[in-house]
């Protein structure tokens, strides 16, 4: 009796687990830049991924502000797909950084369902003037459960570009793959 429990648990969390892997999401690589046009305003202290278990990969990023209090941000979040290459891939969309961490009700939109995700990981909690001398992302982990994109199997690109004050600061290239 028991160990037919046993294989029955066997085969329920075999199972859990193949469907897990259907729709898995996960890191693949980072990199954080300070661009040319940076002129001292920040400076990128850890940028990395770990492995913390089979499939599951965190994401932690830092950066140091210099110049604060920071009153104008934006965003350009592009998203490229690989093939032959990355290629544009649908989005591409320029938004006020400032309003979307102010707002609570921010219109639904894609910037804000990657917002909306990363927020608990992150100090992304102020709203502007921004006075705290740093960014961070902590330990945040593609969650299939919650982040259920609705797109092919592939590898992807997504670039933040962060300008302040209308100048190009920071570019951070996070790359994902979706196994079908
Ligand atoms: C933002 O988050 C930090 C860390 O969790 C917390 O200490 C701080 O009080 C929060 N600030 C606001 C404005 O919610
Ligand atoms: C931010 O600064 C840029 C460049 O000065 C300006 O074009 C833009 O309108 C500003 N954004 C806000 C929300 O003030």
């Amino acid at each position: 009796m028991r160990s037919m429990w046993l294989r029955v648990l066997q085969m329920l969390l075999g199972l859990w687990l193949t469907l897990a892997d259907a729709r898995l999401l996960k890191f693949t690589n980072v990199k954080c830049l300070e661009l040319p046009t940076n002129a001292g305003f920040s400076r990128y202290e850890y940028c990395r991924l770990k492995v913390v278990r089979r499939n599951q990969v965190e994401l932690s990023l830092k950066v140091s502000l210099l110049e604060l209090p920071i009153t104008n941000l934006t965003t350009r979040l592009q998203c490229f797909q690989r093939s032959d290459g990355y290629r544009p891939f649908i989005y591409n969309i320029l938004f006020d950084f400032c309003k979307l961490m102010a707002a609570r009700k921010y219109r639904i939109s894609f910037e804000r369902f990657i917002f909306d995700a990363v927020r608990q990981h992150s100090n992304f909690n102020h709203s502007c003037p921004w006075r705290e001398d740093h960014m961070t992302v902590e330990r945040y982990a593609l969650d299939f459960t919650k982040v259920n994109m609705p797109v092919p199997a592939g590898v992807y690109r997504l670039d933040f570009t962060f300008y302040a004050y209308g100048i190009a600061r920071t570019l951070t290239q996070v790359y994902f793959e979706k196994l079908e």
